[in-house]
């Protein structure tokens, strides 16, 4: 298996259960429950249980929240010798409310993340093998991402834009290999709607046009689109019973970049990535969601794959 690196957010997640979300004005009595998450630790948590042996790089705070969220991430198999804390700093933190049927709100207070800078990544990528494969996410300040971009070097480069920060530059789009939206994203990025499979991959192929060899939306449970040079590909979700989607679009680029450091094809990664996102939307919590190797392998025999 060719080496991974995640760069991104880490955050403790205050997940608030009722039976619908709230609207303007209301207070509703439900469940509140503390998780580790952050997207850029959620995927790498994915691909550490799907056996990926990942290598992370973040900035915690100076808190006992930073203590616990270490503590988790070396629980979960990843490699943690790029993973700072930044004195006087809080670590960052997210409020998401969810609903019964498994939707979710939320909103976040970045604390140390943002001070996560370009230095900061250059020295994460020294010793990072060239032939590695290599996953952004946007929770990071805009220009840490496009420093990260600019030294990829012959890694393969798959950039979660989540959430949209800024718009991609035309230099950032040729150093992109693989993009990963969701369709908020992606019309974030394009000013397309994006409200079903034949919109998506009119979206998809902008942002093809733009620069990005490969683009795959993610739409939750109507599944995942790909464009890339050679081929256009829909890849369905699995149906299961949604109780929390927190975490599910990074249970798929954690179980994407696992598959491709693996070598598979590119339409065996998207099937195994939308079984991961589809098995993690059926339990609370994002990290505490990731699916193992063995129970992803197991739901794909289930269902005659
Ligand atoms: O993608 C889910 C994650 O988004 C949560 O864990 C939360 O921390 C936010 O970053």
């Amino acid at each position: 298996m060719r080496p991974l690196i995640f760069i991104g957010t880490t955050n403790l997640d205050v997940n608030f259960y009722s039976n619908a979300l709230p609207s303007v004005g209301q207070s509703l009595i439900g469940k509140i429950e503390e998780f580790t998450g952050g997207k850029g630790a959620n995927q790498a948590v994915a691909a550490a249980k799907l056996g990926g042996n990942p290598y992370f790089a973040t900035m915690l705070g100076e808190d006992s929240a930073a203590d616990i969220l270490m503590e988790n991430l070396a629980g979960f198999g990843v490699q943690t010798n790029k993973i700072q804390r930044k004195p006087g700093a809080t670590s960052g933190k997210a409020l998401i409310l969810v609903a019964t049927n498994g939707t979710n709100m939320m909103g976040i207070d970045v604390g140390a993340n943002d001070k996560f800078n370009s230095d900061d990544v250059l020295l994460a990528l020294q010793d990072v093998p060239e032939n590695a494969v290599m996953v952004v996410e946007m929770g990071l300040p805009v220009e840490t991402c496009r420093t990260a971009f600019k030294n990829k070097k012959n890694r393969t480069l798959i950039f979660n834009p989540a959430p949209v920060r800024a718009q991609l530059s035309e230099e950032d789009c040729e150093l992109i290999d693989i993009i990963t939206p969701n369709e908020t994203e992606a019309e974030e990025l394009t000013g397309l709607k994006v409200s079903s499979i034949d919109e998506a991959f009119i979206a998809a192929k902008q942002l093809q046009k733009k620069g990005v060899a490969a683009v795959a939306i993610t739409l939750g449970s109507n599944g995942v689109v790909y464009v890339d040079q050679e081929q256009e590909i829909y890849q369905e979700a699995f149906k299961v019973d949604a109780i929390d989607t927190t975490g599910a679009g990074d249970a798929f680029n954690g179980a994407l970049a696992v598959s491709i450091a693996q070598g598979m094809k590119i339409k065996d990664s998207l099937r195994f990535a939308a079984a991961t996102a589809s098995l993690c939307v059926t339990r609370k919590g994002a990290q505490t969601s990731m699916p193992t190797k063995q129970e992803v392998e197991s739901f794909m025999a289930e269902k005659g794959l």
